[in-house]
């Protein structure tokens, strides 16, 4: 035999060497749970090892987190039962949780980058993420994207860096951006949830925020999973409204779709690394039965591999600590 592939593999050295992949703190966004009140750090039992933050705690994690690298976090509010409406009318009060935690974290660490989420669920009484027409149950589209543009000028105006629209209502990229650009904020950038799926892998995350929908499912407005061409025309759709990152979530059992994505996109590219696929390592670590940190570094990896340029995980402090 004149062709040995594994003389590429014969010792750690080459390996290094002919390594295509690597993850570094450059590529990782920290998702971030805040809640109402001070000195709290709230375990969240399906996340083991992710926490709710009052303002106060969540500061210090967010400067712990930029001393390891880490450029940007995504911050998800949990908002107290009874400022939940139909209207998710909290979303758009500017003294409200979610302006207050966006101040705090740009005061005390200027140089991370906040991205922060637009849609209705951690608001709305109905746990949707548009609004609900209350008599036929429908999530009405045009009315929702009125509501999402406020939400991202509030956000906008606290200080917020990429604006994440996470909702999957129709033309929200477009509407947002002229939103923000009327309000002289040309300078926010937009990553786009643009290929979001109805998945049952975003249970934990509805734990950590008690927004599961209160009727009905998501699927008339997240994609079907069964499909692949929908996620191009999202994404393409997104890209044309004027997103500046397009992003594929969940992440894990949608990497052919980041890597039909890079094919058809020269935008960045994220990958949201969701909640129920944190949940699964952690469980079968909890039992012995799978190496954390081993699977999580092999994972984060396959995101790059696949052809993101940066992953939101709730493994980032873990990986950043790793690869310091
Ligand atoms: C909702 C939103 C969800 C996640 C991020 N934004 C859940 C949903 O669509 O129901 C899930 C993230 C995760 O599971 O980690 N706008």
């Amino acid at each position: 035999m004149k062709i040995r592939p594994r003389r590429n593999r014969k010792n750690e050295a080459i390996r290094s060497l002919v390594r295509e992949n690597i993850v570094t703190a450059n590529d990782l966004i920290a998702p971030l749970f805040v809640l109402g009140g001070t000195g709290i750090k709230d375990p969240i039992s399906s996340m083991p090892g992710q926490f709710r933050f009052s303002v106060d705690i969540l500061v210090k994690e967010v400067k712990e987190l930029h001393n390891l690298g880490i450029k940007c976090i995504s911050l998800f509010p949990a908002i107290d039962e009874v400022l939940k409406d139909s209207w998710a009318k909290e979303s758009t009060n500017p003294n409200g949780l979610y302006p207050q935690a966006i101040k705090a974290i740009k005061d005390a660490c200027p140089d991370m980058m906040v991205m922060t989420d637009v849609a209705m669920d951690p608001y709305s009484s109905d746990g949707h993420d548009g609004f609900v027409d209350p008599k036929t149950g429908e999530i009405v589209n045009d009315q929702t994207l009125e509501i999402l543009a406020s939400m991202a000028i509030t956000q906008a105006q606290a200080g917020s860096d990429i604006i994440g629209p996470s909702d999957m209502m129709d033309g929200r990229v477009g509407f947002i951006r002229s939103a923000l650009d009327q309000e002289s904020f040309q300078g926010v950038s937009i990553m786009s949830y643009s290929s979001k799926y109805a998945s049952s892998f975003y249970g934990p995350f509805r734990d950590a925020l008690d927004s599961a929908p209160k009727s009905g499912d998501k699927k008339t407005y997240q994609m079907d999973f069964s499909n692949s061409r929908e996620a191009i025309r999202e994404a393409l759709l997104d890209e044309k409204e004027g997103a500046d990152i397009l992003m594929v979530k969940p992440g894990l059992p949608y990497l052919d779709i980041i890597a039909k994505l890079r094919e058809a996109s020269n935008l960045p590219i994220a990958a949201y690394n969701v909640s129920g696929e944190y949940a699964m390592i952690k469980a079968a670590a909890e039992k012995g039965w799978l190496d954390s940190e081993k699977c999580m570094v092999e994972m984060l990896t396959s995101f790059k591999r696949a052809g993101c340029d940066m992953v939101l995980t709730y493994f980032a402090k873990e990986m950043a600590l790793l690869s310091r």
